[in-house]
């Protein structure tokens, strides 16, 4: 059973970081609660707290475009989300164990940038503990940027009638908590508060074609841009055209062996723990795991779940492709830390990602 035990508003701001690092250094009991209300309160406020000063909440200013960028810039600077190495995210189902959800599985720097910048925070919050699960969740109150350019949202939710319905009534984004006092689970519901939304208007987006994940705009721009390199990297990331041709590589061999037929959102497999594959930043999240579930002959698999028979050319193919761009992921991600810590020197610790350098109108 799920039992609130707590509500609270976040206007004090406590050494919470300290205390994750001492929980994180913790025991690992599998019984015992692994923090008391005390302490649970001290980091759902140090998080939500910061979450609401990142991206705001701000009545009338939901889809503002600059509003979105500005949380988008700010959240890839985020220090106190202490996310897990993998994370599932997907609607609450709180009535389910997470191990039967319906989830799909995010290396968190990817969720962060590309899925968080979709809600805006109040600051307000309830804590609950899942005792099935051993696990505290922080409910942090959030509404969804419904009326945003469709390629600032990571694919089409509009797919489904009830996907986007889901997304556009969201109020809730919730974190749970393993004893270690990491994010493993980060849920979206609309069972919470709508006082504080403002003017609610569904949109109605244009008919999804089927399986285009990715698609040109009217000036031939491809989208959605917020899963493209251009808005992960400074424009002048050197990394950048090597990192796409080595993608396209890797992408083509990938569409020959039918990988994101089944590793997109429409989920044609029904996998309880979904990966998605099918945009560059996808694929970028997931690239460490593709290699080791090809290159073991896990995948692909086929629609009995057996290990498909694939031309050993193409798999050493998706290989070599895979670790070449993995190799340009990491060369592009460690000429970004070094422009950040040259940014942070220089005085300005928010200018890291700067969606104004990054070449591109959102
Ligand atoms: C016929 C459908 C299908 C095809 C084709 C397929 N997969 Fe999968 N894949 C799955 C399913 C189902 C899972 C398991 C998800 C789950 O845990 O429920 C999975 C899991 C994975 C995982 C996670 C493995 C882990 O243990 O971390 C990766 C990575 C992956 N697939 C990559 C690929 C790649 C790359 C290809 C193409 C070479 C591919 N898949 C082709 C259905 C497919």
């Amino acid at each position: 059973m799920i039992r609130i035990t707590k509500t609270a508003t976040c206007i004090n701001r406590f050494a919470a970081a300290a205390l994750i690092g001492g929980l994180l250094s913790g025991g690992n009991s599998q019984t015992a609660q692994a923090r008391t209300p005390e302490e649970l309160q001290q980091i759902a406020t140090e998080v939500v707290g910061d979450l609401a000063k990142t991206c705001p909440h701000i009545p009338g200013k939901l889809n503002d475009a600059d509003a979105f960028k500005a949380c988008a810039a700010k959240l890839a600077q985020i220090k106190s989300l202490p996310f897990a190495p993998a994370i599932l995210w997907g609607g609450d189902q709180a009535q389910l164990r997470v191990r039967d959800r319906n989830l799909t599985r995010f290396r968190p720097d990817v969720f962060r940038d590309t899925y968080m910048p979709m809600l805006a925070f109040t600051g307000k919050f309830t804590l609950a503990r899942d005792d099935r699960e051993n696990m505290d969740i922080i409910r942090a109150e959030a509404y969804f940027r419904n009326d945003l350019p469709a390629g600032d949202y990571p694919y089409p939710f509009w797919h489904s009638d009830a996907k986007w319905s889901a997304y556009e009534t969201m109020n809730t984004m919730s974190f749970y908590l393993d004893n270690s006092g990491r994010i493993v689970v980060v849920t979206r519901g609309n069972t919470g508060s709508e006082q504080a939304r403002g003017t609610y208007g569904h949109v109605a987006r244009p008919a999804f074609v089927k399986d285009r994940w990715v698609w040109q705009d009217a000036s031939g721009g491809t989208q959605p841009q917020v899963m493209l390199f251009a808005s992960r990297y400074r424009s002048n990331n050197p990394s950048l055209p090597r990192l796409d041709v080595a993608y396209r590589a890797f992408a083509d061999n990938m569409r020959e062996a039918s990988c994101v037929s089944c590793h997109a959102p429409n989920n044609s497999q029904g996998a309880k723990k979904l990966i998605l594959l099918q945009t560059p930043l996808h694929a970028a999240g997931e690239i460490d795991w593709v290699i080791q579930s090809v290159d073991s002959k896990k995948m692909p698999e086929d629609e009995k779940g057996l290990q498909a028979e694939i031309d050993p050319k193409l798999r050493e193919a998706i290989l070599r492709t895979a670790r070449a761009f993995r190799d340009e992921l990491r060369a592009a991600d460690a000429w970004e830390a070094r422009q950040r810590r040259t940014d942070v020197q220089g005085g300005s610790a928010l200018a890291g990602r700067d969606p104004g350098q990054s070449g591109q109108s959102r």
